[in-house]
């Protein structure tokens, strides 16, 4: 017996059904917002992710050499190769560039309930749109998804890391590490960064910043904390709120909240994160925003913006929430009533089959009794019998297998039979 790797999981038809039915509510809006599908490599050079996303990244990436001695990681999320792909690549394309992907993101994380070392992610991005729009996109799209699976509660979170950075007068690397202080909430630690930067004056007005989250009126605080500090900021998240209004997204969907922070280094703007209530611990499914990855990659200043859901989050959402729909049984299991009719019976499954409906006959060579038990056990909503008899004047027995009544079908019309029924 072997185990699986810690940190991953198995899926099985139960969990995959789930998992699909929230994949395609994120692929179908998103093509009905205009986004395209992007496929980028499931490992990059290390140094693509080492370049800006961070140390709460770098520090759980999954990174090994190959046979020729390159240096490279899983992916431990879509972005970085996504806006690498568009240095080299889209940049050509009409703006603004509207993709998405899906698929698993690998990070060297502690595991537990909704925290893998190999997740899934559902991820967009925008490039080269104007800013406020492009962010409101996000957010609608992001916040869009959650209602299209039918989940009732979505607790969004929306901030602006603009405005901090411009609070914290380090270079980058220092402003960084404060950052992630903040992100966090490290208290201790802030403290000691700021004291080692010798600005132990902003501790106090940082960690009233960051407490403030609520309605549109705690930014009137947040300014009054930061002074000039990324003036404009406020204003902008005013105006973002009127657009996610006309998007039909309620206030009662997001708070703003000066504490989002993000744990990924290359945000520079509005940053958002969505949480599910019912999860506990994990309950962050979302998070994004506006950032400038284009530029640090070699490309020209673009505005830039996006966000990932976790899937496997968002199926534990779904599942709390009861929103999941109902296990999609077998149309027809079709039984051929002694080996002679055999034949028979592929054909009728076949054109079954053809029709686009969901059928499958034995592959064992169990007896009639045999295949109704199984019919039963697989929640087949008919079993279709083909016997000697009813074959030679062109019909079938039809059992309906949650009543157990049972007809006679010609089969011109037992593809309708089993489509309206
Ligand atoms: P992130 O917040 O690191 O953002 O990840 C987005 C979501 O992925 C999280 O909210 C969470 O639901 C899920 N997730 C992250 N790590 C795990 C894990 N270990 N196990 C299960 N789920 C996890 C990003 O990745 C950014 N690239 C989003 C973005 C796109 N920003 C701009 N564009």
């Amino acid at each position: 017996m072997f185990e699986r790797p810690r940190g991953t999981n198995d899926w099985g038809p139960e969990d995959m059904a789930k998992r699909r039915f929230v994949e395609r509510a994120f692929v179908q809006l998103a093509e009905s917002f205009g986004f395209r599908e992007v496929s980028t490599p499931m490992f990059e050079s290390l140094e693509l992710f080492e370049a800006k996303s961070g140390p709460a990244i770098v520090n759980e990436l999954y990174a090994f050499q190959d046979r020729g001695g390159r240096k490279i990681a899983l992916r431990p999320e879509f972005t970085a190769s996504i806006l690498r792909f568009y240095v080299s690549d889209l940049r050509s394309l009409p703006k603004p560039i509207k993709v998405y992907s899906t698929g698993p993101a690998f990070r060297y994380e502690e595991p537990q309930r909704g925290r893998y070392r190999e997740f899934y992610q559902l991820n967009a991005e925008i490039i080269g749109g104007s800013t406020l729009a492009s962010d409101a996109e996000a957010i609608a799209l992001a916040i869009g998804t959650m209602r299209a699976i039918g989940l009732k509660q979505v607790q969004a979170r929306i901030g602006h890391i603009g405005m901090l950075r411009a609070f914290l007068p380090f270079a980058p690397a220092d402003q960084a590490i404060v950052l992630h202080a903040l992100d966090k909430k490290n208290l201790e630690m802030l403290d000691a960064e700021l004291a080692r930067l010798g600005r132990s004056d902003l501790a106090a007005p940082l960690k009233q910043l960051i407490g403030l989250s609520g309605d549109a009126s705690i930014l009137k605080e947040a300014a009054a904390i930061l002074g000039g500090a990324g003036e404009g900021a406020f204003d902008y998240l005013h105006r973002l709120s009127e657009q996610l209004y006309h998007y039909g997204i309620p206030t009662s969907d997001y708070a703003f909240d000066m504490g989002v922070v993000r744990g990924l280094d290359y945000y520079t703007g509005m940053v958002f994160e969505i949480d599910s209530p019912n999860l506990g611990a994990e309950k962050q499914v979302g998070g994004g925003g506006a950032y400038t990855l284009a530029e640090i990659f070699g490309g020209e200043p673009t505005p830039q913006t996006g966000f990932a859901l976790g899937l496997d989050r968002l199926v534990m959402a779904a599942e709390a929430e009861r929103v999941l729909p109902p296990f999609v049984p077998l149309d027809a299991y079709v039984i051929p009533i002694g080996d002679s009719m055999r034949a028979e019976a592929i054909e009728v499954l076949s054109s079954l089959r053809a029709a686009g409906l969901r059928a499958d006959a034995d592959l064992i060579g169990r007896s009639p009794t045999k295949n109704l038990d199984y019919a039963n056990a697989i929640r087949a909503r008919y079993a279709v019998l083909v016997g000697e008899k009813e074959a030679k004047g062109g019909s079938v027995a039809v059992r309906d297998m949650t009543s157990g009544v049972q007809r006679e079908v010609s089969l011109e019309t037992l593809v309708a039979f089993l489509r309206a029924s």
